[in-house]
């Protein structure tokens, strides 16, 4: 790639656009740079679901709690829940692995009316302490963690929250019934296409992900969920292959 290529003063996400050898999708800087247009164009709802996150959070975040935003990238969520909440009595930690990610939420965030409310914390997931927690926040990160870790990392969430909390989980999804899968899928790549992207852009993305966002259904969800010590789940939105959840501590 020339370094005119790389340089992308529009941060429009173009990293697909030249054909090219497909390796696993990381969250780099490239990533990071075109991160808002990559994720508005690709998650249908995510405006939407990233709004009435905050709506949520503003019903559920009690005064002295926490709010954990766990896999925030560049704090989409964060942001909403900081802009909704009506008492001031609150922390956000914002969690991402990626440090492209927490950089420019960093950024971001230097004049920001609530920073000193917002911790933001470059770590994996599995080594931050839940405690205090009023509304957690999954928005589109379970599905890049190995399945295997999975049930570990939701039954922390829950002990560590405080009863009357809510998770907000979020993911692509698959269909246990084939024909629908393969309609939902093709309807998504319809969306993608009238998102501006090619099909070169969608299969050469979509082999990127393939190792990386392993999807499950919403049964599998809703049973590691019950099974994490969540009272009631459900699904309260979704377009396509993509769903954002609620879940009762
Ligand atoms: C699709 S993005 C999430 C989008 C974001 N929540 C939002 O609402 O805009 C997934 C994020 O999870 C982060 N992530 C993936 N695995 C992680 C882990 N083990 N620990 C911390 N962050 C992780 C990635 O770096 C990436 O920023």
């Amino acid at each position: 790639m020339s370094a005119s290529d790389s340089m992308n003063s529009s941060n429009q996400d173009k990293i697909y656009a030249n054909s090219q050898p497909v390796q696993d999708f990381v969250f780099d800087d490239k990533v990071a740079d075109v991160f808002t247009d990559m994720i508005n164009r690709s998650v249908p709802g995510y405006a939407t679901i990233i709004s009435m996150i905050g709506t949520l959070a503003n019903r559920y975040c009690s005064p002295g709690s926490q709010v954990f935003d766990l896999g925030c990238s560049l704090g989409g969520a964060t942001l909403a829940i900081a802009h909704h909440l009506t008492h001031k009595d609150y922390r956000i930690v914002a969690v991402d692995n990626s440090s492209a990610m927490i950089t420019r939420l960093n950024a971001a965030l230097t004049s920001h009316t609530d920073r000193l409310r917002i911790q933001t914390v470059c770590s994996d997931l599995a080594d931050v302490e839940i405690k205090n927690a009023s509304v957690v926040v999954l928005n589109f990160t379970l599905q890049f963690i190995p399945v295997e870790r999975r049930s570990a990392l939701l039954r922390r969430i829950h002990d560590g929250m405080n009863p009357g909390g809510i998770l907000i989980l979020s993911e692509k999804i698959r269909f246990p019934d084939s024909t629908l899968n393969a309609l939902l899928i093709e309807m998504y790549h319809q969306f993608k296409q009238v998102q501006g992207y090619s099909q070169l852009e969608i299969s050469q993305k979509r082999s990127a992900l393939e190792n990386v966002l392993i999807p499950e259904t919403i049964g599998d969800h809703k049973t590691r969920l019950v099974d994490a010590g969540f009272s009631s789940c459900d699904t309260w939105f979704q377009c396509f292959n993509f769903t954002s959840m609620i879940a009762f501590r």
